[in-house]
């Protein structure tokens, strides 16, 4: 399994999208592109299609959580559009992971990458135990559901890069970690609480960066993109 830095396109249209992604028409590497809710839900399955056609690599997250007949004819659609990735919150327990898979294998036996978003990153361990009555600490509630999610055959999970290490200890090396929450060690932290920089990330062992402003808001996206990729991959 490759390591890669996902570029989280928070856009608002396919315009803004396209005039970002027009900068790297030049690059022999090209990014890994994170699809979010407000881009999906502005511009629907059709901006998937187009991106996929300009040759890159698709994360389509969307954080799938209800019954899991639901989930399951969901990730049926979601799979036909060929994204290399997809997700889904485990709190919707195996069940729920397990119909996604189902949904998400085409019969070739082929299916995207499917991770599970454990507790996100803006939830607090207090408003965790105060206000879902989950009792547990939130680094137990994260591990356990990430064995969850693996139980259920799922490929890994989104995580902040601090968790990772926790996370592989758990359920192995080969369980796939997806971390954003990235800066550049002299960058701008924003409204990220828990930050790496991608350096600090690959030695902790994420398996895929996720990130957004430090290169879609920089003066020169590009040069910002190739410094992750040095610090991550090369
Ligand atoms: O701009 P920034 O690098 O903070 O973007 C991080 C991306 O990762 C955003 O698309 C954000 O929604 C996503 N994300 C996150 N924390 C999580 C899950 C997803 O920052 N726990």
């Amino acid at each position: 399994m490759g390591k890669d830095v996902i570029v989280a396109c928070d856009f608002s249209s396919a315009k803004a999208t396209f005039d970002f992604l027009d900068l790297f028409h030049k690059e022999e590497r090209k990014p890994f592109v994170k699809i979010g809710m407000e881009l999906y839900y502005a511009e629907g399955p059709s901006i998937v299609r187009e991106i996929k056609k300009r040759g890159h690599k698709i994360f389509l997250d969307l954080k799938l959580h209800d019954i899991p007949n639901t989930v399951k004819k969901a990730m049926a659609v979601l799979s036909s559009l060929d994204v290399d990735m997809t997700n889904l919150h485990a709190a919707g327990t195996g069940k729920m992971m397990e119909a996604a898979l189902e949904g998400l294998t085409k019969e070739d036996g082929t299916r995207p990458l499917l991770i599970a978003v454990t507790q996100l990153t803006s939830t607090s361990e207090e408003r965790m135990q105060n206000e879902l009555l989950i009792s547990a600490s939130i680094n137990d509630t994260i591990v356990k559901y990430a064995e969850n999610a693996n139980a259920a055959g799922l490929d890994g999970v989104v995580c902040s890069p601090l968790e990772a290490g926790m996370v592989k200890k758990a359920c192995g090396k080969d369980f796939i970690t997806v971390t954003p929450g990235v800066r550049f060690a002299d960058g701008d932290v924003g409204d990220q609480a828990r930050v790496t920089t991608p350096k600090k990330a690959k030695e902790i062992g994420s398996d895929y960066i996720v990130v957004g402003r430090p290169i879609t808001q920089a003066t020169d996206p590009v040069a910002a993109y190739r410094r992750c990729c040095n610090e991550f991959i090369d």
